[in-house]
């Protein structure tokens, strides 16, 4: 990346703007279908330090009045992508995605894929099993949606795979470009050691935001993030020449957002690469044998439904 015009209001002629404020503020200056794709992981209402946790109800208003202003600035080819994980109280979840979809759906948008994007690395629950994924809910404005598959294909589990028989007998059996990447995503979450790690607590990898940008729009696109953090969508699209608008409030986060704007044009911002293997310890990949049951064991008898009596 060579000298970018990076903005701090919205302008059609910048490569990227990076509003510090609220996104409501920020979202009205954006003309209608303007933009090819939102992608954007909104605060949760947990009470992290960027956000003052209220009750669930003035919560979803507040994301019905971005998702609104979203909705007008998508243009017709354009899709959302919003990237949730569970509201928490006491003890209890409420997964985001079930109680935002009506927030989408209200404005005639086409549900089409929920993706469950499954990492490694969070809190250790004691009282339920601990989250380790979290999903990202793809909506397109109409039917005719930009997807470039192509641009998103990973490798062949068996990449020489040949048909053996039939009329296609000696072909590939699969694409030569690669398969579809398919709607459960394995990608490490930005957590300790990760390359990406800046001072955010909850910023999303580099490698989920691009995916969705080389899928969902074209060079020369605008790619929207109305709650950016520290930039990772802004980078992804940049890297792949579209432009990027982002609203933040936190300050701090907006000058992380443009320090790492210019290591990117400088050559020399870290991230991780796209499809690396995610790293598996040795003891994990041990193959084990397989177990030998026996239901005679010293427990009493199972009540199975087929017992010498009513066999
Ligand atoms: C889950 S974080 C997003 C992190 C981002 N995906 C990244 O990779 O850095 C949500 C962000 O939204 C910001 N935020 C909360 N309310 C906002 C608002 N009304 N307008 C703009 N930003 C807001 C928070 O400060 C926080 O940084």
């Amino acid at each position: 990346m060579a000298a970018l015009c990076v903005a701090s209001q919205f302008d059609p002629g910048a490569d990227a703007v990076l509003f510090e404020g609220d996104c409501r503020d920020l979202l009205p200056t954006l003309p209608d279908g303007s933009v090819q794709l939102v992608v954007t992981s909104p605060p949760y209402n947990l009470g992290k330090v960027y956000e003052t946790r209220v009750d669930l109800e003035k919560y979803l208003e507040q994301q019905a009045q971005v998702i609104a202003h979203c909705v007008r600035v998508l243009r017709s080819t354009g899709s959302l992508c919003w990237q949730v994980g569970n509201w928490v109280d006491d003890g209890e979840i409420v997964p985001l995605d079930l109680v935002l979809y009506p927030l989408f759906v209200r404005h005639s948008l086409h549900l089409r894929n929920r993706i469950v994007w499954h990492f490694g690395h969070g809190l250790h629950a004691t009282r339920r099993f601990s989250g380790r994924y979290e999903v990202i809910l793809w909506f397109t404005k109409t039917d005719t949606y930009t997807f470039n598959l192509d641009a998103v294909r990973v490798p062949q589990k068996y990449p020489g795979k040949k048909y053996f028989k039939g009329p296609k007998r000696g072909e590939l059996s699969g694409n030569p470009l690669g398969k579809n990447p398919t709607d459960v995503w394995e990608i490490p979450n930005v957590k300790a050691n990760h390359v990406e790690k800046t001072i955010h607590a909850c910023q999303f990898p580099v490698e989920l935001v691009e995916r969705l940008v080389l899928a969902l729009t074209n060079p020369g696109d605008w790619v929207l993030d109305p709650f950016m953090g520290v930039g990772s969508t802004v980078i992804a699209a940049l890297m792949h020449q579209r432009k990027a608008v982002g609203a933040e409030i936190v300050p701090e986060y907006v000058r992380v957002a443009r320090e790492r704007i210019t290591a990117a044009e400088e050559g020399r911002l870290r991230v991780r690469p796209m499809g690396r293997p995610v790293y598996e310890p040795e003891a994990s990949r041990a193959t084990l044998p397989p177990r030998k049951v026996s239901l005679r064991a010293a427990q009493p008898p199972l009540a199975l439904h087929g017992t010498e009596q009513n066999r």
